[in-house]
This record gives structure tokens, sequence and C-alpha cells, in this order.
């Protein structure tokens, strides 16, 4: 066995972990990977050998590939990811927590000869554009090739890190699938730990270590993305004065030129993708939308004081089912593009791809994500709900030209949504820093029927409920902290709701490339371009300063989408009582204020208010 990377660095705590790692996990070998395109299609072709990968066509999805996962190994573990923090306390109330040391000796235990009859495989990579004064560099050790391939689209990785992180610090990521070889065991297609208890997702905040064991899935297993870029870097964000957030980035270009750049958070299933994707209907013309990130934001200070952002990943690892040329053309171009990774979608006797909600008939007949036959009329879906396409962000034809600028792109706005049917106006800015801080930290999405009963919206403050790295309520106080910096151009702050529902529970708002018209009243204001009313939730456009040019939608629609109904506001105003209620004396008592000026607006409205006077 060898464990030598002194050919490839001569960072010593790098080789000196590297070391270290392999004597507890005891893999037949350790490979350095380079992040080559020779290393990229020797993999693929062994994760074909070993049945893991099927090659698609490649007249219809070039260099593109088909996983299918063990049944039981299909999204993040939110039960089995762990804060563990010195103190419990400073984990918070939305994060499992076990003591540091329990942990480590647990997972001692666990990992001592996991890679025996493997490769344990040695991933270099950034998150964000290598060298960025915002990107950081981590190291992940992994036994599974499924994920060396995944993460070199996802991140920046291969040599060309190491010789950017020279002799400076990383963050140390370990992950193992779990499943040791005896010698002469055959392997199978999807190795994973088979019991969900004995799955871990550790973070450790304080020494700034990701340990990851039994899953091969995405969040679980592409430690970069939710571990590193989100849970980890929001606790170092806090320590250092920036944002590590859970949002698009987006930029929209006037036809004279000028571009504003939005980041936006939304909980899932709000169509995140899509509006980080955007294209501009008609009455838009000679507007453009790039795409800088869809799902995550680093965000520091930048020298003129404007909070600038990069996307801090490579590639999109988006749901497939819904995905089409009707809600996302711009992603379906990416993915025809090859390139990519699909994993648990259906396989077509012709070797293409398909899911559900993918324009056009389905396939009269497929394979389904468990391999089996499957047609239209088969009782459960062809795809999984949460299979995935792992596509290069570079394939984006909309992607920004900036989107690589080691300076980020400097925000003006930031939105906020969520998916609601009733109550929440389509989109209302905040009086002032700390009441956008309020609303962001009481959204959340209408329960789904499987919690019916509970309470009628599930909060997720700032769409970063599963990704907190610490005290979502000292989390709050970090954003509060910004309002007092004399020093930033702070972004403006707005909420949003493309969901409201009418009497016959119908979508009212068209949304998708519609959007565009709030983002257009968006950019407006953030331009000092037009005025706004004053409601009892913020300030909201008047209908004639959004465009209409190319819609119908009349003016009684737009009234029903941004009336206030006095009860449901006060309900709403009496929830977030018990929501805050759960932070304690870390809930930040300026949050408490700006609830009862929200309450004290509500109780003055009439019963109904509406722009229309
Ligand atoms: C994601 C998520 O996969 O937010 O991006 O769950
Ligand atoms: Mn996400």
């Amino acid at each position: 066995m060898s464990t030598s990377g002194t050919d490839r660095t001569k960072n010593a705590k790098l080789l000196a972990w590297v070391d270290e790692i392999a004597a507890l996990v005891k893999p037949n070998e350790v490979y350095w990977c380079d992040g080559s395109e020779e290393e990229y299609d020797r993999m693929c072709q062994l994760l074909v050998d070993g049945g893991t990968f099927i090659k698609l066509n490649p007249e219809k999805r070039p260099n593109s590939y088909l996983a299918r996962s063990h049944p039981s190994d299909v999204a993040r573990v939110e039960e089995r990811t762990f804060i563990c923090s010195e103190n419990e306390v400073d984990a918070g109330p939305t994060n499992n927590w076990m003591a540091p040391a329990e942990m480590r000796g647990i997972l001692k235990e666990r990992f001592d000869g996991c890679m025996k009859g493997r490769t344990m495989y040695v991933i270099p990579f950034s998150m964000g554009p290598l060298g960025s004064p915002i990107a950081y560099i981590g190291v992940q050790i992994t036994d599974s090739p499924y994920v060396v391939v995944n993460q070199r689209i996802m991140t920046r990785m291969g040599q060309q890190v190491l010789d950017t992180l020279g002799d400076d610090d990383f963050i140390p990521c370990v992950h193992s699938v779990g499943a040791p070889l005896e010698p002469g065991q055959a392997d199978v297609p999807w190795p994973c730990e088979g019991d969900i208890s004995n799955k871990y997702i550790v973070h450790y905040p304080e020494t700034r270590e990701i340990w990851s064991y039994g899953s091969g899935y995405g969040g679980n297993a592409l430690l970069g993305k939710k571990c590193l870029a989100l849970r980890i870097a929001c606790t170092m964000a806090r320590d250092e004065g920036w944002l590590a957030e859970h949002m698009l980035i987006l930029g929209l270009e006037s036809p004279e030129g000028e571009k504003t750049y939005v980041a936006a958070a939304f909980p899932s299933a709000c169509g995140k993708t899509n509006l980080a994707m955007i294209v501009p209907p008609e009455g838009f013309e000679g507007w453009k939308a790039w795409t800088v990130g869809d799902d995550i934001a680093w965000i520091k200070p930048g020298p003129d004081g404007t909070l600038r952002a990069i996307n801090p990943e490579y590639g999109f690892f988006g749901v497939c089912p819904g995905t089409a040329y009707d809600s996302n053309p711009m992603a379906m171009e990416t993915l025809k593009k090859g390139n990519c990774i699909f994993t648990n979608t259906v396989l077509t006797d012709d070797g293409d791809v398909w899911w559900e909600g993918m324009d056009g008939p389905p396939p009269a007949h497929g394979i389904d994500w468990k391999g089996n036959d499957w047609t239209p009329d088969s009782e459960t879906p062809g795809a999984h709900p949460n299979s995935r396409f792992t596509a290069p962000a570079g394939q984006c034809p909309t992607i920004d030209p900036s989107w690589e600028d080691p300076a980020g792109v400097p925000i003006s706005a930031f939105l906020f949504g969520g998916r609601l049917s009733k109550t929440f106006p389509l989109v209302y800015e905040s009086f002032d820093w700390n009441h956008g801080v309020f609303m962001a930290s009481t959204m959340g999405s209408e329960a789904t029927a499987a919690a019916i009963g509970q309470a009628a919206m599930r909060r997720d403050p700032f769409a970063m409920l599963p990704f907190m790295g610490y005290h979502m309520g000292d989390y709050w106080k970090h954003w509060l902290s910004f309002g007092n910096r004399s020093d930033l151009k702070l972004p403006k702050i707005f909420r949003t709701n493309w969901f409201r529902k009418d009497a016959d529970g119908k979508f009212i708002w068209p949304g998708y490339g519609e959007n565009m018209r709030v983002l257009k009243w968006v950019v407006d204001r953030v331009r000092g371009r037009v005025d706004a009313a004053e409601s009892p939730f913020g300030l909201m456009p008047k209908h004639e300063d959004i465009t209409w040019t190319g819609l119908e939608f009349t003016r009684d629609q737009f009234l029903s989408i941004t009336d206030i109904n006095k009860d449901g506001a006060t309900a709403e105003a009496e929830e977030i009582k018990g929501h805050f209620a759960k932070f304690g004396d870390r809930l930040p008592p300026e949050l408490e204020d700006e609830r009862q000026k929200f309450a004290d607006r509500v109780g003055k409205a009439p019963d109904v208010w509406s722009l229309a006077g």
C-alpha cells in the first residue's frame, strides 16, 4: 500500500492527515486525484465495469452516465446529521447534537478498517474560483469513485488546487460508504450502510471538520456542498464577518446594459433552480437574466462596502422530476450538452433518461430507478422524486460572464420566499434592515398533507433549517449586526410568494418566467426609480409600477394576490410568537420588537387591506 502524496504536495499537515486517516481506514491503496479528464474517463469506466454506471446513448446524451442508488440511499439524512459543538447550547434547538468526544469515539469505531478492500481517494477541491479571496479549499477523502466523479463536476478539483493551497490550511472532510470488502468478497453496484441508524453526517464547527459515514448519496457524500459550503462555512462566516447562505445568485441586465444582482433563498420545492435560470418573458425584449449560482452563495463585504457574492460550486446538483422545457429550458439545454451524471432516473429503451414532468409523452417502456421494467401504467413513479442531475455549471447557456470573477458580483437585493397559498402577498420589501431579517427569520412553506393538524406553516428561516451549523438565534444576531455597519452598502430585502391560490385551489400567479415582472420591480426599487405602497407586511408595488406587457393578468387578479386579510395576518403574528419562543434567550430582542411592530400594524389595518385603497 502506498500512502505517499509527496510528489503531489509539500503540505506537511495534509500529508500527515492523509497518512493518519489511511492508518485508520486501512484501504488497499491510496490514490491522489489529479482532476484530469483522463482520470475522469478512467473512473467512469471503472464505475461502468462495476455496474454502478450505465453509459447513456452518446447521440442523445454525450459523455453522460446513469447511476442507480441503493433504494435506501436516496436523500439527505437530516435525522442522522449532527452539529458536534463543545457545548450543546451552541448547536441550538434546530440541530441534532452529540458531545464531540463521544462522537469521535463512535466514529473511530465506524471508520476503523471501513475502507478494507477498497481504494482511498484523496480529492483536493476549491469552493469558489481558485485563489479568490472569498474561496476556501477542502480536501475530501472517500472510498467512493461515484463521489470522485461527481466532485469533479461540482467543484474545482485536482492538482491545481494543491498548487494553489501550497502550505496553507484546508478543511478536512472524511467520507466512507461504510462497506468494507473481505478478501474475495464481490462488490455491489451501490455500496452503503444499510441501517440508517448507523449513518452519520457529522460536523465539528470549532475545529472545522466533517466526517460522513454510511451514505454514497448527494448531500451526504459530496461534502463540499451542504456540509462545507453551508454548515461549516456559516460558522466561519459568523466568526469572520461574512455570510454563507443557501441562496441562488442571479444577474438581471436591462436593455441599456445596466446589471443588477440579486441573491434569493427558498425552501425546497419553490422552484429555486428555475428562478436561477429564468428566461425573461414577452414584454421584456432586450432584457437578459444571467445565472451565477443555483444553490449556495458566499458573500463577503468588498473594499467598496458592497456585498460581493460568489457561487462556491462548479456544477448543478438539481432535482430531475419537474425539470422540463416548460419550467426550465436553460436547465434542459445545460443537460443536452452532455458531460452529466444522472442518478435514479428512468432509463429509456434508446439509452436516454426520462423523469416525471419532462416535456412530451412518457416513453412506452423503460427501466425504472430500481432497475425494473416500467411503463406509464406502472403504479410507482419511474424516476425517484429526488432523482438528480449533476451538470457542469459552465454549460448553462445563461451562465454569467462574471460567474468566475474571484472578486464576486455585487448583491443589490436579497429575496426570501416560501410556498404559501394565502395571507402572504406576491412581493413586499422590508422597511429597513432589521425588518428584513425579521421577514427572513419567519419564512417558511405551508405544511404538506403529511403534516396536517400541525402549524399551518413549516418555518424554514433563511431556508437554512437543515444547513445551520450553529445556534439559529446567534445566526440572526449575526445578520442583524450587518445593519450596524456604516461601512457597508446593504442590499434591500424582499419577501416573495408565487403561490397564492384562488377559491378553487388554483394558483393565481403564473410564476416561472413571469416572475421576471416581480424581479424588474425589485430592480426599480433598488435603483430608486419607483415608490411603493405601505402595507402591514411591508412596501408593495403599485399596479402601474409592474410591467404587464405580454401577460393577460387583470388588475383584479393582481389585487387578489396582494391583499392582506386581517385575520390571517393576526394569526401569523401570534404564530411567530411560538416560533420565536423556541430560541429562548438567544432570540435577538430586535426580532421580538419587529414582531410587535408587525402585530401593531396589523391591528390598525382594515379587515382586508388592499392596494386598491
Ligand atoms: C438541495 C437541497 O439538494 O436544498 O439543494 O436539499
Ligand atoms: Mn439546496
